[in-house]
């Protein structure tokens, strides 16, 4: 027997706070393959017991039957041990979990409360449990239903992400409006993709807290803020050479004279001079300096924030994460590709590096004797053989413009 730590990502945090409040009775851990079959073919558990929704963890280790894995916090503090009964060559791990702490932070933590905290508060008076990730607009609906049923409200705000505290604001100002004694209890249930499931989800876990009846409300309309206040991250990708780092100081530039933004500006060699000092040109190295641009990027999108990168960015993949991370914060994100060819970077050579990766004095060299995969999901493609760089800047700079992300 092993114990192995690990760290899981944000929804399935979720999931275990909600296997461990007891929302999720009569899950007591993590479901297997037998388990995820049933569910998705007839709605239950293998053993029959009606379960609407996978709820599954993903831990990349060497692990048996019996093994432990304790389970931490992204902070390193440990939250739950789970037994190991089954690990698939994915990933996926199953088995019961149990407490190991009770992890009190995050916004609006102190108003938590496990179903049996919440039972016992009710006291045997009935509820009406309505769930909600966005504000609720009938709230005269929600108190007719309440007094017919002559049961207490239970406000839920399915606080997941970044929208969460957005959401127990909306319930805490709907219980304003509502009977005295209706509660707040925020509950972590990430949304399931599929409407039906999610519905069914949200109903077992009401009911685990007590509630008679379930309402279930509307689905929050997204409306994102005005562009030229929403965070934006121009990434620039293309091969050493290609113009990308002129281009993208160029457009720096250019914005800090429109003056309507500030810029953070994450160049690939000036970020190789500290936040990536040290790291050599492996595919390892090359994809831990992109994953630290993009996560440096998307907290200044976060904040409302434009971020320019121009690193060379090879592989495809972790493109493809940044544009997660910074879209995950609610910004957006342009992929310019420089897409001037080997040839005419070769050509220019502006470093010399090109005659010394071809002398074979630069190993793994982008274009020469290492990878560059080219995007086939930019939001723009610049070759700059035949184009002066003013006009590049403009072509990058009017895409913005006309995105509304600059006035
Ligand atoms: S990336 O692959 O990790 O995105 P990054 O943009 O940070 O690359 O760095 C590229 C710069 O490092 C190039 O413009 C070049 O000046 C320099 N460089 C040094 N060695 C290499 C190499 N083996 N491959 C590519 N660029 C290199």
């Amino acid at each position: 027997m092993q114990i192995v730590e690990w760290t899981p990502d944000p929804r399935e945090l979720a999931d275990l706070e909600l296997l461990l409040s007891g929302a999720y009775e009569p899950l007591t851990g993590f479901l297997g393959h037998d388990d995820l079959h049933t569910v998705h073919e007839r709605g239950t558990l293998a053993d029959g017991t009606p379960w609407p929704a996978p709820v599954t963890l993903h831990v990349h280790a060497d692990l048996s039957p019996g093994d432990e894995v304790t389970l931490l916090d992204p902070e390193g503090l440990p939250l739950a041990a789970l037994t190991v009964t089954g690990h698939e060559p994915d990933g996926l791990t199953s088995g019961p979990v149990k407490a190991l702490g009770t992890p009190e932070h995050g916004p609006f933590s102190r108003l938590r409360r496990t179903p049996a905290q919440v039972k016992e508060e009710l006291g045997g008076r009935p509820a009406l449990a309505v769930t909600m990730r966005g504000p609720l607009d009938d709230l005269s609906e929600v108190a007719a239903t309440a007094k017919e049923l002559d049961a207490v409200i239970l406000l839920l705000p399915l606080a997941y992400g970044e929208a969460g505290p957005g959401v127990v604001r909306a319930a805490l100002r709907a219980k304003e409006q509502l009977p005295a004694g209706t509660l707040v209890v925020p509950v972590p249930l990430a949304p399931r993709d599929e409407p039906e499931i999610d519905l069914e989800l949200r109903e077992h876990v009401a009911a685990s807290y007590g509630a008679a009846e379930h309402l279930a409300g509307p689905d929050p309309v997204r409306i994102p803020g005005p562009p030229h206040r929403r965070g934006l991250v121009v990434f620039f990708t293309g091969l050493s050479g290609s113009g990308k780092s002129t281009i993208a100081r160029g457009l720096r530039d250019a914005l800090l004279e429109l003056g309507s933004r500030t810029v953070t500006y994450l160049d690939g060699d000036v970020v190789r001079q500290l936040l990536s000092k040290g790291l050599t040109f492996s595919k390892a190295d090359r994809d831990l300096n992109i994953r630290r641009i993009g996560f440096v990027a998307a907290e200044a999108a976060r904040h409302g924030g434009l971020a320019i990168c121009a690193p060379i960015a090879p592989y495809a993949a972790t493109r493809d994460e940044v544009r997660e991370m910074v879209e995950s914060v609610g910004a957006d994100f342009l992929l310019v590709h420089v897409a001037t060819p080997l040839e005419e970077c070769e050509r220019r050579d502006r470093k010399g590096l090109y005659a010394k990766a071809r002398a074979g004095l630069i190993p793994e060299f982008t274009g020469v004797s290492d990878p560059y995969e080219e995007p086939d999901d930019a939001d723009l493609v610049i070759d700059t053989t035949h184009l002066s760089i003013d006009a590049a800047v403009s072509r990058v700079l009017d895409t913005v413009k006309s995105g509304g992300w600059v006035r």
